[in-house]
Parts: structure tokens; C-alpha cells; sequence
């Protein structure tokens, strides 16, 4: 990854922030970039110098094409795209506020959009690229409660695979990642919201609820999502285009 720069979306923390400091562990350039300022900040001060960070709500077009020419111009390229920015609300459809459902699609689908747009150009040129877009297995099976998710996620499947056909021909690739349940703040404040719901722990809710479901009986390590990352960011996975790669400890095998 030695000279490779790399933007990363929402990583202030979580996946995000995990997969920034596996790549400045092997040698890149790292833009994070997060909505949430003060937490971008603090994030900074665990990274390496050759990581910088920007304000950017990929919601929002005008913040997504600074953020992305304000890398070129700090580091000199995009070579590496990371779509990660997220957000849950579970609610059933009839409780779904429609601003909320399009509050989420925006981030998770049309920012990845927006990121993909303006840093294509500057691929393109360079005639190198790889753009990973964070999805879930929310993106391949439903989940009761999640349509704003779900759809997002099963959108950018789409999304990458488009994304893909039209830039094969330039050494771009695009692959999404499907992680099932990871331990983060995301996922810690659903179990946490459904354990008050039931009126049950934490620990009752990944031992009653969750671990049923995933034959692995554990969360995923963010680290692991990390190093499916860098292979697909990597020149062994060149051939490797519009997939998407399930990571869900066996969630969806079953
Ligand atoms: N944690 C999991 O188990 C899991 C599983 C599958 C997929 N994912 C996906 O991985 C990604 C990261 O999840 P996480 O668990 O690290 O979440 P997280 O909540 O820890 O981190 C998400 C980050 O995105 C940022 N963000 C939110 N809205 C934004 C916006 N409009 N613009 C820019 N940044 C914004 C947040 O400030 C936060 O720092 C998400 O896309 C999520 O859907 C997570």
C-alpha cells in the first residue's frame, strides 16, 4: 500500500476508523472523514502523521466533491475509495418517519454515489482504482424493522456492481462487503436498545437472540473486516469485480 492513498467515509470510529489504521499500518495515506467533527478529532490523535482528516457529510454533494479534491490536493490521488459511513433506526414500516427512510438512503446509497462520482475522474486518470463499499448482509437477506437499511444496503449491491462495468476497463475495481454483526457502538446500541425493550441484559440478548442465529456464536472482530479491505485493495485482487464478499461468521448460510 506503500504511496497509495486512501479516503475513507464515517471513519471517526467503528469499521471506519479500524480499516484507516490497518492501512496506514501498511504504508498509505489515509483521509478519514466523518460528519461528526469532534469525534474526527479525537480519532486523529490515535493515527499516524500520514493520516489527515476532513468534515464531510456524504449526504450532502458540495461537502462530498471538497472533501474528495481537498485529498488530491493533500496527497496527490485517490487510489482507494472506502464507502463506510452508516447509520441504523429500526422501526416497523408504519412507525418509519419518511424523513428518516430518506435521511438513511442518503447516506448509505447516494453518498457512496457521490464519493464514486467525483473520485472516479481522478482514477480514472491515474488509471488505477479500487472502491469498496461497505453493505451488510442487510444487502442480501431482510430483517424485519430495517427497510430504510435494508434498502440502502441492498442498493449500493447494486451500486458497486454498475460501478464495476463501468470502469473495468480503466484497473478500477468495486467490490462491497457484507459484514453480519461486528462489535461496534452501531451494533452495541441496537442490543442495548432491544435488551429495554425485552427488559433482558445485554448478555441475554447476544446469548438469547443473536448467537442463535449465527452459527459462529460470536460478533466479528473490526479487524477482520479490516483485512478483507486491504485484499480488495490490493494488486493480488485486480481480477475481482462487482462482487460481494459475505463476512457473517456462517449468518447466512444457514
Ligand atoms: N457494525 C456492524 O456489525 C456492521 C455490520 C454490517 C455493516 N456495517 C456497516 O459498516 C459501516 C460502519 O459501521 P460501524 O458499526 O463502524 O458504525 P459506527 O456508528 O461506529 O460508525 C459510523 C460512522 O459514520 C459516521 N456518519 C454517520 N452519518 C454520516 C454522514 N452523513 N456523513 C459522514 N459520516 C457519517 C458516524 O459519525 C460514525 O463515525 C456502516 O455502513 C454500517 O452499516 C456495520
Amino acid at each position: 500500500m506503500k504511496d497509495k492513498v486512501v479516503f475513507i467515509t464515517g471513519a471517526a470510529r467503528g469499521i471506519g476508523y479500524e480499516i484507516a489504521q490497518a492501512f496506514l499500518e501498511e504504508g498509505a495515506k489515509v483521509m478519514i472523514s466523518d460528519i461528526n467533527e469532534e469525534s474526527l478529532e479525537k480519532a486523529l490523535e490515535g493515527l499516524s502523521e500520514n493520516a489527515a482528516g476532513i468534515a464531510c457529510d456524504v449526504s450532502k454533494e458540495e461537502d462530498v466533491k471538497r472533501a474528495v479534491d481537498a485529498t488530491v490536493e493533500q496527497f496527490g490521488s485517490i487510489d482507494i475509495l472506502i464507502n463506510n459511513a452508516g447509520l441504523q433506526h429500526v422501526a416497523m414500516i408504519e412507525d418509519f418517519p419518511a424523513a428518516k427512510f430518506e435521511q438513511m438512503l442518503k447516506i448509505m446509497l447516494v453518498g457512496p454515489f457521490l464519493t464514486t462520482k467525483y473520485a472516479l475522474p481522478y482514477m480514472k486518470e491515474k488509471n488505477f482504482g479500487r472502491i469498496i463499499n461497505i453493505s451488510s448482509i442487510n444487502g442480501l437477506i431482510g430483517f424485519a424493522g430495517k427497510s430504510a437499511y435494508n434498502s440502502a444496503k441492498h442498493g449500493v449491491i447494486g451500486l458497486t456492481k454498475v460501478t464495476a462495468l463501468e470502469t473495468a476497463e480503466y484497473n478500477i475495481t468495486a467490490n462491497a462487503i457484507c459484514p453480519g454483526y461486528a462489535d461496534t457502538a452501531l451494533v452495541r446500541g441496537q442490543f442495548e436498545d432491544l435488551a429495554k425493550t425485552r427488559n433482558i441484559s445485554t448478555e441475554q440478548v447476544l446469548n438469547e437472540v443473536l448467537f442463535p442465529l449465527i452459527p459462529q456464536k460470536r460478533l466479528l472482530d473490526v479487524a477482520e473486516i479490516a483485512s478483507l479491505a486491504k485484499y480488495l485493495a490490493s494488486e493480488e485482487s485486480r481480477g475481482m469485480t462487482g462482487q460481494s464478499l459475505v463476512l457473517d461468521g456462517g449468518y447466512t448460510t444457514q
